[in-house]
């Protein structure tokens, strides 16, 4: 029998990658109040975006809007995305820090303009009901390299690929068409980075600096990045699709990746985040994190638009 129930819509989770981004996270503030003007913004967000996006129809606007585990709780109750939980903390050679959140925005766009307009408008809506805990606002730099100096995100899988990496089918069905998210703010040392020989950085990398090829496998070193990220599941690899932007403040001298990827399961990133962390096996770690600490650490789910536009006060 074809079922009448019309296909959930899914956010913007796979957009085309955009030069600009505001990843904002916050806490929902205690009250009530506080939880209906959330859960009110939840379906006027479609109109938001459709309100600042038309006014330049090149200019790529998506948000995706997602939610922690305990603001999952407050706001909709049960049920509940099967794997939905806190980010939890990694302790290994480095340490993968959790941090509090119970609101992402992920807003995209070609232009910071646009990004910039789109959360001036959530924020309104949401003054005194949420605390701003992180807000980033990134940009992609040169030939889309990160501030090591690698391009970032050539793997990424697209169309379909993209589709099915990221957003959950029949394993939850209540919730499919959703996407699980993790965030980090990485801090990089540049200065030291830039003082290692470019042939090893290529080998922490796993990937020709200049060209961006692949290194031949038969080459790449056990603790390579490319190494330890790429996890399979009975002879299949299990993709993510990430968006990585750079943000920094040069007075500072802080320069930064905000790594995010989307899947349809939180394993796989966590899997990912062992590897880089712990090792594969265990002291096999991921070198690139000799140069680059976290400072924060969120997981969150992103329900599809047809359930936030449902959502009542
Ligand atoms: C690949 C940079 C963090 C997952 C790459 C590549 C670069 C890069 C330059 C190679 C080109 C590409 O395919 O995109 C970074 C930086 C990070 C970071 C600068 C933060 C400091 C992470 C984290 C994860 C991750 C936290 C997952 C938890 C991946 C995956 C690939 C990749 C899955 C593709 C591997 C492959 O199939 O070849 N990253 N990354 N990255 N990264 Fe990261």
């Amino acid at each position: 029998m074809v079922s009448s129930l019309p296909h959930p819509v899914s956010q913007s989770v796979a957009a085309k990658l955009t030069r600009a981004a505001i990843f904002l996270v916050v806490t929902i503030n205690p009250g009530t109040t506080s939880e209906e003007m959330v859960r009110g913004l939840c379906a006027d967000l479609s109109s938001l975006l459709r309100g600042v996006g038309f006014r330049d129809l090149d200019g790529q606007l998506t948000c995706v809007m997602g939610f922690g585990s305990e603001a999952w709780d407050r706001l909709f109750g049960p049920p509940r995305p099967k794997d939905l939980h806190p980010f939890r903390e990694i302790r290994g050679v480095h340490t993968a820090v959790s941090t509090p959140g119970d609101i992402l925005f992920h807003i995209r766009a070609a232009t910071m303009d646009l990004c910039f307009e789109l959360a001036t408008h959530i924020m309104s809506r949401l003054n005194g009901a949420v605390s701003t805990v992180d807000e980033v606002h990134g940009f992609k730099f040169f030939d889309d390299r990160d501030l090591i100096g690698f391009v970032d995100g050539t793997e990424n899988p697209v169309g379909q690929a993209a589709e099915a990496a990221t957003l959950v089918g029949d394993e939850d069905s209540a919730f499919a068409g959703g996407s699980y998210v993790i965030v980090q703010k990485y801090l990089h040392d540049v200065a030291r980075w830039n003082k290692v020989p470019v042939e090893e950085q290529e080998n922490i990398i796993g990937r020709h600096k200049l060209s961006d090829i692949e290194q031949p496998d038969s080459v790449k070193k056990p603790y390579a990045h490319n190494v330890l990220t790429s996890i399979e599941e009975n002879g299949e690899q299990l993709q993510i699709l990430r968006d990585n932007m750079l943000f920094g403040e040069v007075g500072k001298g802080e320069f930064g990746t905000y790594f995010i990827g989307y899947a349809r399961s939180p394993h796989r990133i966590e899997k990912m985040l062992e590897n880089m962390f712990i090792g594969n096996p265990p002291g096999t770690y991921d070198h690139l994190l000799d140069f680059s600490h976290t400072l924060t650490g969120c997981l969150f789910f992103v329900p599809t638009v047809t359930f936030l536009d449902d959502v009542n006060p």
